[in-house]
């Protein structure tokens, strides 16, 4: 099989996987991290292949649902090792799969120009309007409110920080969406997230003045 080829057998393979998944991971969001991260690795010339085969298999399963940390890992060998292709792409693959992770990997520089790519794609699709997008989309589904005004009171300030848990939408902005921007790896990633950072802050601007009746 020629590497075109093997992108359109994974393509049908990882859509099948994610077909029941109408939650932040749900096909579209592969697609979009696999044109993304196409575009980052046409600008920073990494290995087009590499990146877009990490792309495609990069949320194959949740990491919650993993009973072992490296069984993504294996099931994915598992599936590389029926292509043809060599060890080597089937490593560069594997690890790039494995660095992407936000929250397990939030400190931590991926091993390989394919890695950074794919890491920064995936992040990209948690900011601008698609992010704004997928995150009241998530907070829907687990019933969470859209905004709870304590979310966001200083501990030192307020009395019941110690009891109110804040978890609304609004509140995610806070602990995940304005941190990814100062944590892209290449610098066609870094641009992206530059515009797509400055509409968050836009979007929570207008958001605050509707929320007050000032607008
Ligand atoms: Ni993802």
């Amino acid at each position: 099989m020629n590497t075109h080829d093997i992108i359109k057998k994974t393509v049908y393979y990882v859509k099948n996987l994610h077909a029941a998944d109408h939650g932040g991971h749900d096909w579209s969001h592969i697609e979009r991290v696999f044109n993304l991260a196409t575009t980052i690795a046409q600008a920073e010339g990494a290995d087009i292949f590499v990146v877009q085969m990490a792309a495609l298999l990069h949320d194959i399963e949740d990491p919650k649902l993993r009973r072992c940390p490296n069984q993504t890992y294996n099931k994915n060998i598992n599936y590389l090792m029926t292509l043809g292709i060599t060890a080597d792409q089937i490593v560069a693959i594997s690890i790039a799969i494995d660095e992407v992770s936000f929250s397990k990997n939030k400190d931590k520089k991926p091993s390989s120009l394919e890695s950074c790519v794919v890491q920064d794609a995936d992040r990209l699709d948690a900011i601008g309007a698609i992010g704004i997008a997928r995150c009241f989309a998530y907070g829907g589904s687990k019933g969470r409110a859209i905004y709870d005004s304590r979310d966001l009171v200083k501990v030192s300030t307020s009395e019941n920080q110690s009891t109110h848990k804040p978890e609304s939408s609004i509140y995610h902005f806070y602990e995940k969406l304005l941190l990814v921007r100062d944590h892209m790896n290449t610098r066609t990633g870094k641009d992206l997230a530059f515009g797509r950072h400055a509409f968050l802050e836009k979007f929570l601007d207008q958001f605050f003045q509707e929320w007050n009746g000032k607008l």
